[in-house]
């Protein structure tokens, strides 16, 4: 299984509409995917519309395995959160297995999945770490502000302390509510370049579809099929198959 974490410090730049749909993407691939919420806020839940009956909230304590808490959500298996979650950062903390306690839970999956996306908090708390040492790859979402760029370096020095622990750890930049006719967006992602970080070829559009889609309970993919932002989540999740 391959996991992959959707996580940066700053909020609202669609790392939860990045996983909903990329994980539609792989799954559409013939992949079996699951799909782990792993934010207090829940906002993946919501979007999946799922019940919060039993969460990661319980993984995270011991008392249920993921496969006890997933629910379908159009083919992907979801494992939703509720907002007690966000005591569990408190809870672990003293334990020495703070930062590896998802790992564990996902190592005793097997190989019932192909992939797993996580959806993280924004911010780089206890639960974002554990997510981030559990996975083989960090896609980290950003809009194309030059703010942006600069506010990645303490995400990055962050993920540089944790490639320590897990060498093998890559992760890559995507660009959403990209606009390829703002000249400010065009000169962030060449000052990004520049800066050498390691973007996606393709970049995600700011539409109200993709927006609308959320609100459907929808993956963009069933919601809108023809909007453009399918092509670039399908682009990456075969780029993430081959890899
Ligand atoms: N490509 C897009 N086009 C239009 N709206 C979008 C797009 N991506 C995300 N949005 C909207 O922007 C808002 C924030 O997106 P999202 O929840 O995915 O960000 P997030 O990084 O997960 O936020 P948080 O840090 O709070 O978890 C949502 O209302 C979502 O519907
Ligand atoms: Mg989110």
């Amino acid at each position: 299984m391959k996991t992959i974490a959707i996580s940066v410090q700053k909020g609202g730049c669609g790392k939860t509409t990045t996983s909903a749909n990329l994980a539609a993407a792989i799954a559409a691939q013939g992949k079996r995917v699951l799909l782990i919420d792993n934010d207090p806020q829940s906002s993946l839940t919501l979007y999946s519309n799922l019940e919060r009956e039993k969460t990661i909230t319980e993984v995270y304590r011991g008392t249920a395995s993921i496969q006890d808490i997933v629910q379908d959500w159009h083919g992907i298996d979801v494992a939703p959160a509720d907002i007690l979650l966000s005591q569990v950062e408190i809870e672990i903390a003293g334990r020495k297995d703070r930062r590896d306690i998802l790992r564990h839970a996902l190592a005793d999956l097997g190989e019932t999945y192909d992939f797993c996306i996580i959806d993280t908090a924004p911010g780089l708390g206890l639960l974002s770490v554990n997510a981030i040492m559990a996975s083989d790859h960090v896609i980290i979402p950003m809009e194309p502000n030059p703010a942006d760029i600069w506010g990645l370096e303490l995400f990055m020095s962050t993920l540089n302390q944790i490639k320590k622990a897990k060498p093998n750890l890559t992760y890559r930049i995507l660009l959403t509510s990209y606009n390829d006719r703002l000249k400010l967006h065009q000169s962030a992602k060449e000052a990004a370049e520049r800066h050498g970080l390691n973007l996606y070829p393709v970049t995600i559009a700011r539409n109200v579809k993709t927006a609308e889609a959320w609100g459907a309970h929808e993956p963009l993919l069933t919601y809108d099929p023809k909007n453009k932002n399918n092509i670039t989540y399908k682009t990456i999740a075969e780029m993430e198959i081959a890899q």
